[in-house]
């Protein structure tokens, strides 16, 4: 097989329901996604995506972190057993913890995470109820690449709704899901076809390097 036919490897982080996880296994279903995962990895024992991916298949491992002295032996763990799976890539998908320098220096390059929010707008948590609390006219989500500073790193991609006086917490959250399951898959997409290279703090993107996010839909208009 050509280096070029073979499926990047990835391993998975998650700490809860896991519908990114979900998004991702169907498009690699669908055919649309040249990627396999090699793992699972769970913060949390009674993750719901630990499910998902026993349905699927896929190896599923726990770590939690009450079994760890604190988070720099956790995170040598994690590490551990992530690389046990040579992953080309380790995707983040609402995986609720903060990682070392160390850790994200291992993976430089090859670590992304899904927010919800249009970064730099909102880091942390309770995104969607400090966007509505900040009466923002747009939210959203942003795949981004993983550096030491928290939902800091270089942003791939967003994709954005207005914001309506209607909207609750739930009604934002559901929305942004949907936008996430859409752009995480595009992204790994890119990157298992080599389409995208990620050089220290910077991203390029067939041969250019990102000024900022790009845009969805617009870009995968473009694109396809
Ligand atoms: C997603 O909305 C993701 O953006 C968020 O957790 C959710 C996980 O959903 N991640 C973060 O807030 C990370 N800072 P899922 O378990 O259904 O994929």
């Amino acid at each position: 097989m050509a280096a070029s036919d073979q499926k990047l490897a990835i391993v998975i982080l998650i700490s809860g329901n896991g519908s990114n996880l979900q998004a991702i296994m169907d498009a690699i279903d669908h055919g649309e996604l040249p990627a396999t995962i090699r793992a699972v990895i769970s913060s949390r024992q009674n993750a719901y995506g630990l499910q998902r991916a026993v349905t699927a298949g896929i190896p599923t491992e726990v770590l939690k972190h009450e079994d760890y002295l604190d988070r720099k032996t956790y995170d040598h763990a994690l590490q551990t057993r992530i690389d046990h799976y040579q992953p080309g890539l380790i995707v983040l998908a609402g995986f609720m913890r903060m990682l070392s320098a160390n850790f994200v220096s291992h993976y430089a390059g090859r670590l992304l995470n899904v927010h919800p929010s249009l970064l730099p707008a909102f880091t942390g948590l309770n995104t969607h109820q400090r966007a509505i609390d900040a009466g923002a006219k747009e939210h959203g989500a942003s795949i981004h690449v993983v550096t030491e500073e928290l939902d800091a790193g270089p942003v791939i991609i967003q994709a954005r709704i207005p914001v309506s006086g209607d909207d609750s917490t739930e009604t934002l959250a559901a929305k942004i899901k949907q936008l996430e399951h859409r752009i995480y898959p595009l992204v790994i997409r890119w990157f298992a076809e080599r389409r995208i290279h990620i050089q220290e703090d910077s991203v390029v993107f067939d041969g250019k390097p990102l000024t900022g996010p790009l845009d969805y839909p617009s870009i995968k208009k473009a694109t396809r």
